[in-house]
């Protein structure tokens, strides 16, 4: 053991926040066996391989036994470590398992230099986050927004490096210079069986559970089972064998042209950028959050239903005009059907949306104000609130209030992001718009159908709780529509009903087939538009929803990063893929109401109807 090493050590376990020994042990909760039976020697068999074989590589699998009595045993030891060393900890961890978990079917151990683990379920190949296990070296970073602002970027890069790696190595080490020009210096590593994108999404985890561990601390571990992190403000790992690592020629069968690499790099550089811009918006959205409460007090008071109603919503031409910096691009949030969305900034420092109506839209101005009238009494927490109107010449405005963070097709189709999204926040997302909706329906006494539910139609506050905008553009619209103008179908091709596509007719249930698409992209992070799905051979989300639910198969649909952190899919996976293929059933008539979906959803006692093939259904695409 050098030098160096040991003085690692010895300062880590002055700073261990765990009271116990520095190894760590934690026993599963899947089972327990009963001792002294073939389970117990096919545990020592699978232990005793992974010490005995473990190599240079310092990584290794091994298995004893069959049927139920069958262990699958990992190992892992830290990259720069020499071969005894990782032999050393594999063994202390060999006799900790021994003594802390004596009955259980499956268990972990976690060191500074290597994880164990052993189990009667497949683990090799399989990402596993929880339970986490933390280290911090407690004194505080003397600045800590910057160091953490360093910090992340840096192990982003590192993570990204990491997934790159090969089947028998992935990991990645460097160091980088902080505030004050105090080096950081970090290690990330992922079991190597994962898939790199496995492996990325395990430790995108990792670095979300840096806030538990050792937030604006000058060093901190992060262990999960499948990945792990490493930082400190010293030389912590042995540079000479990283620097070797890096050396090693990759696996055979990457590109010799490098023409792959050019693309790697310009997936990660795509990743960096995405992961970069959110992280803005995000910490904008906090700021813009603080900001906003103080300007509470501007905001429009309760409405009158009188004449004079209109007046007070009605915003001077002009004061819109300043708010967006004249239409600049620079304020440009987006593009929709009806014309394009601007933020903005009123004198009294409230924060809003402006939508520029395109100007073709043949309303009389009376007819239009007296619409945003009835939109703007809209008032509920998963709705999008309309705080007004504005109108010259030709020019038509709708002002919103401004809602802080993304859409949710920003968080549920993005390769970083959907990692995020884990189970409680999407299903707190599905229950919002679900109620929102119903709101529309049946509890405003104005029966509005929103005709273009879609995820870039769900807005995502500070909170993530869900916001449907745009909705009352098919009564500002009437008019276009009934002339049959094309151009300006209301809808968007993927959300469209049968009955629509076909007939052009469109009632509530219309919104409850949108609202079914939701649901299903919301569960699997995947888009309807364009799915595509590898061996199935089916060509829509729905036929592929429905196929693996006929099939009983339904852990198919559901985005691995859910699968992935518990032990399969719950009951309230289970119960919203159902309640998605009630909603698109082919025939409206099937189709649940808003108010029956938000029962379903909430009682659990509530047995649902056995649904019926989605529209286009295509068993052509399907393989007898
Ligand atoms: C397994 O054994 C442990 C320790 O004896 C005990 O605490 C736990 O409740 C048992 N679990 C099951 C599922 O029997
Ligand atoms: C390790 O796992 C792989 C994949 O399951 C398997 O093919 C291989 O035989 C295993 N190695 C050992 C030594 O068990
Ligand atoms: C670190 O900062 C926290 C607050 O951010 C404070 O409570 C704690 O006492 C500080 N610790 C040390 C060792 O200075
Ligand atoms: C920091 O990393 C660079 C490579 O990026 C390396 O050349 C240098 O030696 C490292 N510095 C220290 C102090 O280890």
């Amino acid at each position: 053991m050098t030098f160096q090493r040991l003085v690692a050590l010895v300062f880590l376990s002055l700073i261990q926040t765990d009271p116990f020994a520095l190894g760590y042990s934690t026993c599963g909760t899947t089972g327990n066996y009963t001792s002294d039976t073939a389970y117990r020697a096919n545990i020592n068999a699978t232990l005793s391989s992974l010490y005995t074989n473990i190599d240079i590589n310092g990584f290794y699998n091994a298995s004893a036994g069959q049927g139920p009595d069958r262990v699958n045993g990992l190992a892992l030891c830290r990259a720069d470590v020499q071969l005894d060393t990782c032999r050393h900890c594999v063994q202390r961890g060999r006799a900790e398992l021994g003594d802390e978990c004596p009955v259980q079917k499956e268990a972990i151990f976690r060191d500074e230099f290597c994880t164990l683990r052993y189990s009667n379920e497949t683990i090799y190949g399989t990402r596993v986050t929880y339970p986490g296990y933390y280290y911090s070296n407690q004194p505080n970073a003397t600045s800590p927004e910057v160091f953490n602002k360093v910090l992340r970027a840096f192990l982003d890069d590192l993570r990204i490096r990491a997934a790159a790696g090969s089947s028998t190595r992935k990991v990645a080490g460097g160091n980088v210079t902080g505030p004050d020009f105090q080096m950081i210096f970090g290690l990330v590593q992922c079991f190597p069986d994962l898939s790199s994108e496995e492996c990325n999404i395990c430790l995108i985890r990792a670095i979300f559970d840096i806030p538990q561990c050792c937030s604006e601390k000058i060093g901190g571990r992060v262990f999960l089972p499948s990945c792990n992190l490493l930082f400190e403000i010293y030389q912590f790992y042995n540079e000479t064998r990283m620097k070797e690592l890096e050396f090693v020629p990759l696996s055979p069968h990457s590109s010799p042209t490098g023409k792959k690499n050019g693309s790697m790099t310009q997936t990660i550089v795509i990743i960096v950028v995405v992961t970069v811009v959110l992280l803005i918006v995000v910490v904008s959205a906090i700021i813009f959050l603080k900001k906003r409460e103080k300007h509470k007090p501007m905001q429009i008071a309760q409405y009158v239903d009188d004449i004079s109603t209109a007046e007070c919503l009605q915003y001077p031409f002009s004061t819109i005009k300043d708010a967006t910096n004249d239409f600049s691009n620079h304020n440009k949030l987006g593009q929709g059907g009806f014309g394009s969305v601007y933020k903005g900034k009123l004198p009294n420092g409230q924060e809003i949306a402006v939508k520029r109506l395109s100007r073709n839209s043949r309303q009389g101005n009376m007819e239009f104000k007296n619409e945003v009238l009835l939109l703007a009494k809209l008032q509920h927490k998963n709705l999008v609130r309309l705080l007004g109107f504005s109108l010259e010449g030709m020019e038509k405005l709708l002002i919103y209030e401004f809602v802080q963070n993304a859409s949710l097709d920003n968080f549920i189709f993005d390769p970083v992001w959907h990692s995020y999204m884990d189970w409680d926040r999407r299903n707190k997302i599905i229950g919002g718009i679900a109620r929102g909706i119903l709101y529309l329906h049946e509890d405003s006494r104005h029966k509005i159908i929103h005709r273009d539910l879609k995820a870039s139609n769900i807005l995502l506050d500070s909170e993530m709780s869900p916001k449907i905008a745009d909705f009352g553009m098919a009564r500002l619209f009437r008019q276009d529509e009934t002339h049959g103008n094309t151009s300006k179908v209301v809808g968007t091709y993927g959300y469209m009903p049968p009955e629509y596509l076909i007939h052009g007719q469109f009632s509530i249930k219309s919104d409850v087939y949108s609202f079914g698409v939701l649901v299903l992209e919301i569960i699997t992070g995947r888009r309807n538009n364009g799915f595509r799905s590898e061996g199935d051979n089916v060509g829509d989300l729905m036929s592929f929803a429905w196929k693996s639910w006929q099939e009983g198969r339904v852990e198919k649909v559901v985005d691995p990063i859910l699968r992935g952190s518990g032990s399969g899919l719950t009951n309230e996976m289970l119960r919203c893929i159902h309640i998605g293929l009630l909603c698109v059933q082919e025939n409206a008539a099937d189709r649940p109401t808003m108010a029956s979906v938000v029962l379903m959803l909430s009682s659990f006692s509530m047995t649902l109807n056995i649904p019926s093939a989605p529209a286009f259904y295509s068993t052509a695409l399907i393989p007898p």
